[in-house]
């Protein structure tokens, strides 16, 4: 494998000449870490997603301070007075801001209008968006609640913001207003719908032209950039030069453009040849009973979005295709719950179970079961110990902005073995080309690709599995954040606000 071009130090060294005197501030709604109080004592986690995998790594190289909701119950008690911790707690290196949002707030802006609003709205899921009045003007309530920590935080200083994800639309154009000077950069970590699924959100001016507010806008993939330029031309009528990826609103630009989000591929490389990650090993084919079984595996947020019930119906007939498979395959899946008091996910959860109950009762025998379900939050050696196992990992979006799950199985598996099927309508599979690619709808292929990829002789695995690594290697999280800070700086020098020198 080639050497990667992008590392952690060279980011930082980027970092030091482009933002220099510049604050780096990152701005989310969910944050890295989150400490729960547990019988008087406060403990930590690091949170579930692509976000915190993605950012987290960055954070820990460039300082600065992360500003996101404190939605822990020990969150209140783990901050100083100024509703700060150094993080990570066992090794800090950057500064964690927390805001506070009471039950209505979280429920109006988070559950309300970013998830049962503009989640499903950007994925083609075909589960209808709700739109309410109440939830939006919380959403926008909480907006100007964020910007105000931002600019207190900011507190007059140059800064270079960076706001993460669909639930802050509007903070862009908020912090602008207050003062033009801060150089204003968004990731959008979902995919953006075309023009007409966009325009049935009754608030989708607004919208475009909070998220206008930026000097930098990026998405996964150009495809998602020419969605977006085309609401804001047909929507709000700004003047759109495609040739430059620049939308100019209210006169000011927006460069708008792809950057595929990755993850840090040595870090993962090196953590799963850990002494920690082979005892795991040896715990799990010994407590799951997968010794001698060729393993596939699945891990998940449980979300609509993800295909699961999609995946476990092709298990099921992939089984029923080949009978002589039965007790030599196992599958794992692995899930988070998430976003566990809206409706849509509650209904998923139960079609999960009967999707189960359907293949593992009829396929199931005395000394074997065809998937085993671990619906709880596994610690990262376990996860790290099951990419390991796993012949072949199952990723079946039916809509993904990226999908780091991939990429994390690409990463870990440094014996370059392994078979990856990938959803294409997955962000990932514009580049991860060697994976087996298939429709999650279409029952029968998917069937196939499962029979495909345990019948994969070593020889071609590794081929694959090889040009896989060498993609994600060279496309990592520091190549990532690497061309969006320079687009970032850049696009604020070709605004017609003055820059300050740097
Ligand atoms: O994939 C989009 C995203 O917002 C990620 O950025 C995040 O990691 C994930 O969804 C988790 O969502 P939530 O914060 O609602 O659990």
């Amino acid at each position: 494998m080639g050497e990667p071009t992008w590392t952690r130090e060279k980011l930082q060294r980027l970092v030091q000449r482009e933002i220099s005197d510049y604050q780096l501030i990152v701005v989310s709604n969910r944050q890295p870490y989150v400490h729960e109080l547990v019988e008087g004592k406060l403990s930590y986690s690091s949170t579930a997603g692509g976000l915190t995998t993605a950012i987290d790594p960055l954070m820990q190289e460039c300082g600065g301070t992360w500003v996101a909701y404190g939605g822990g119950k020990g969150d209140y008690y783990a901050v100083d007075e100024n509703n700060r911790i150094q993080v990570p707690p066992d090794d800090p290196s950057y500064t964690l801001r927390l805001v506070w949002l009471t039950e209505q707030e979280e429920q109006g802006y988070y559950a309300g209008f970013s998830n049962e609003g503009l989640w499903p709205l950007c994925h083609n899921a075909f589960i209808e968006p709700t739109f309410k009045t109440s939830d939006w003007e919380t959403y926008k309530a909480v907006n100007n609640v964020f910007a105000k920590q931002v600019l207190d935080e900011i507190d007059g200083r140059p800064a270079a913001v960076f706001t993460q994800d669909y639930h802050l639309a509007l903070l862009p154009r908020l912090l602008r207003d207050a003062d033009p000077d801060i150089i204003t950069g968004q990731f959008w970590h979902i995919p953006w719908p075309t023009y007409e699924i966009f325009r049935i959100c009754p608030w989708g001016g607004e919208l475009l032209d909070g998220l206008l507010g930026n000097d930098l806008l990026g998405f996964h993939i150009g495809d998602h950039c020419d969605n977006f330029m085309e609401a804001a031309s047909r929507v709000l009528g700004s003047q759109v030069h495609d040739e430059y990826n620049l939308v100019y609103q209210r006169e000011e630009p927006t460069l708008v453009r792809p950057f595929p989000i990755s993850v840090d591929f040595e870090q993962i490389n090196l953590e799963s040849q850990s002494p920690e990650v082979t005892e795991e090993i040896d715990r799990l084919l010994e407590e799951l009973d997968l010794g001698g079984k060729i393993v596939g595996l699945g891990i998940d947020r449980i979300d609509y979005t993800k295909g699961i019930p999609h995946r476990i119906r092709a298990i099921g007939r992939f089984f029923e295709k080949n009978p002589e498979q039965i007790g030599k395959v196992v599958f794992v899946q692995a899930g988070v719950m998430s976003r566990a008091n809206i409706h849509a996910y509650q209904l998923l959860s139960d079609q999960i179970d009967l999707e189960l109950a359907a293949v593992n009762g009829r396929f199931s025998n005395d000394n074997w079961q065809p998937i085993l379900y671990l619906p709880d939050d596994l610690p990262a050696v376990t996860l790290a110990a099951l990419r390991r196992i796993a012949r072949f990992c199952v990723v079946s979006s039916l809509h993904d902005g990226m999908n780091l799950v991939a990429k994390e199985y690409v990463a870990s598996r440094f014996d370059e073995d392994g078979v990856l099927i990938l959803s294409p309508f997955t962000g990932s599979a514009h580049e991860l080309i060697d994976s087996v690619i298939v429709n999650p709808y279409a029952t029968e292929a998917f069937a196939d690709a499962i029979l495909e990829a345990v019948e994969m002789p070593y020889e071609e695995r590794r081929e694959r599995m090889i040009r896989m690594r060498s993609v994600v290697e060279e496309n990592n999280i520091y190549l990532w954040a690497a061309r969006l800070f320079v687009d970032m700086m850049q696009g604020a020098r070709r605004s017609r606000r003055p820059i300050r020198s740097y």
